[in-house]
């Protein structure tokens, strides 16, 4: 394939939001117990976090964590989790079937937030509860001191408050398998008076309304439509959640895969507006993408699925626990692309989930902790998407799949830092079996030369199922691209067959 971009200084999307580059903690499987919580591990300081956990996540550097579910969510009392831990009580957790023992609740998933530099992305239980305990929620954690809830939050140990801005006003509530499923008139209307309740306690919020647990979703839609018109008033954002995996063996569909977010985002946004249109609103609600990646849900013979564990009752089974290869981190790779391609109006996203549970970082129990495929592509593009988003023109040679039809060779998207003068380029290589020749124009961005450039592809001996284990953990990583050059304001770079690569410009 052959694929030609322009670049132009003038033509940009948004400022790069940061917070497109979330992660998500729930108590599921082994991602809190075991993944960034085991005291006794050899690794763990004295609360109990693991230390050699935390510096990946350091490494990846999300910078906004979503907290505590997900399904898990739906059922939780947030006040098992706080207080002394000795007498937190042992519950059993409907959404995963599994007991939680709440040694990790509020104050250490602060703590751990504080210690992984990440910001707090809270949810509340809009499923069995409501309005009373949400405010209280955010009175425990938001108010300084003198009332009933902030008190309680002192005598637990944090004089100061959390000042945790962002909130979920819920989880997947569209969803019959999640507890407290609701029509979307019943949480719409649930959802105004939530936030209309807490921002009583706290002015300061970002509230995030539930949208759609995904496209297919037979109220996909109408759901976000009746929600907003509804809640549109009293939300910032509406979620999304979109999780993808290869079938029948269909690496081109699969590789194409972002072609469904890029659509998926736009039918949201469209909805959004037209609730803007016809409401006579003059806010903006823009878009939380807080749960997308790779899951394989279909076809697995993996004995970590839910429903295998179900009514097992155990503490932090093996969940979901998905191994990443080449292919999956080229498909993430092109997930952030479109999400940083729609930076304008996707304001938040969180990969889900963070250690263990379909994530980027594994950890075994008393064991070492490691990089997964997917790793690498979320890492350089929070790490280097700075400054302004750029609007890329591209032309592309096409690759044939059976569920997009024809769809570009190569994906990209750019970022400008005019402040230091540097620009980023991200590039996937979509063609199984050939080379991609890119040529990219550069306008007006002052870059002379290349700062450094980096390819992820199929290591030496591999296939494009390779992927990092825990006995070979560097199989899959970033490896030097040499075959990329800028001269007079045109970059040429050669991208291996299927590949994604990163590109820095100063
Ligand atoms: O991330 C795993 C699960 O996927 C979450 O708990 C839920 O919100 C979604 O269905």
């Amino acid at each position: 394939p052959r694929a030609r971009i322009v670049i132009d200084r003038d033509f940009t999307v948004a400022d790069v939001p940061r917070r497109l580059f979330g992660s998500f903690v729930e108590h599921m499987g082994r991602c809190v117990y075991t993944g960034i919580f085991e005291p006794g591990h050899p690794e763990a300081d004295e609360r109990g976090f693991r230390r050699d956990v935390l510096a990946l996540v350091k490494e990846m550097g999300p910078t906004v964590v979503r907290y505590p579910g997900g399904n898990f969510v739906s059922g939780y009392l947030w006040e098992d989790g706080v207080g002394p831990v000795a007498d937190r009580p042992r519950r059993l957790d409907g959404a995963w079937h599994t007991v939680e023992t709440n040694a990790f609740g509020l104050h250490e998933f602060v703590e751990w937030a504080r210690a992984a530099d990440v910001e707090v992305m809270q949810a509340v239980n809009l499923g069995t509860r409501g309005v009373e305990e949400a405010r209280a929620l955010v009175e425990y954690a938001n108010h300084p001191g003198g009332t009933y809830w902030s008190d309680l939050r002192r005598r637990n140990g944090a004089s100061e408050p959390f000042d945790i801005r962002l909130w979920c006003l819920g989880n997947e509530l569209d969803g019959p398998w999640q507890i407290g499923h609701k029509t979307a008139h019943e949480y719409g209307r649930l959802a105004q008076e939530t936030a209309k309740a807490m921002r009583f306690v706290d002015p300061d919020l970002e509230l995030v309304a539930v949208g759609s647990s995904n496209r297919q979703m037979p109220t996909f839609g109408s759901w976000e439509h009746t929600v907003l018109t509804h809640a549109y008033e009293e939300v910032d954002y509406i979620s999304m959640h979109a999780y993808y995996q290869e079938r029948d063996e269909d690496a081109a569909s699969f590789l194409a895969e972002s072609v469904d977010m890029d659509a998926f985002i736009e039918g949201v946004i469209a909805t959004i507006d037209a609730v803007k249109a016809a409401g006579k609103h003059t806010r903006q609600v823009d878009i939380s993408f807080d749960e997308w990646n790779v899951w394989y849900q279909e076809g697995l013979q993996t004995d970590d699925q839910p429903h295998l564990v179900a009514r097992q009752w155990r503490e932090h089974p093996r969940l979901i626990e998905d191994t990443y290869s080449v292919t999956d981190a080229v498909v993430v790779g092109t997930f952030l692309h479109s999400l940083l391609r729609h930076g304008d109006r996707v304001r938040i996203a969180n990969q889900a989930q963070l250690v263990n549970v379909i994530a980027p970082i594994r950890s075994e129990e008393n064991g070492p902790a490691w990089r997964q495929t997917i790793f690498w592509p979320f890492a350089r593009i929070a790490e280097l998407a700075r400054g302004r988003i750029l609007r890329l023109a591209v032309e592309s040679s096409q690759i044939a799949t059976a569920k997009f039809g024809d769809v570009d060779a190569v994906d990209a998207a750019a970022t400008w830092d005019e402040g230091s003068g540097r620009a980023a380029l991200f590039l996937a290589n979509r063609s199984l079996d050939e080379e991609a020749a890119v040529t990219l124009e550069v306008r007006g961005l002052g870059v002379t030369g290349v700062r450094g450039a980096e390819v992820l592809t199929l290591p030496e001996g591999g296939d494009r199922h390779s992927a990092n284990t825990q006995d070979a953990p560097d199989t899959v990583g970033l490896v030097p691209l040499r075959s990329v050059g800028l001269e007079d304001g045109t970059l040429r770079a050669t991208l291996p067959p299927l590949s994604w690569a990163v590109v820095q410009l100063d």
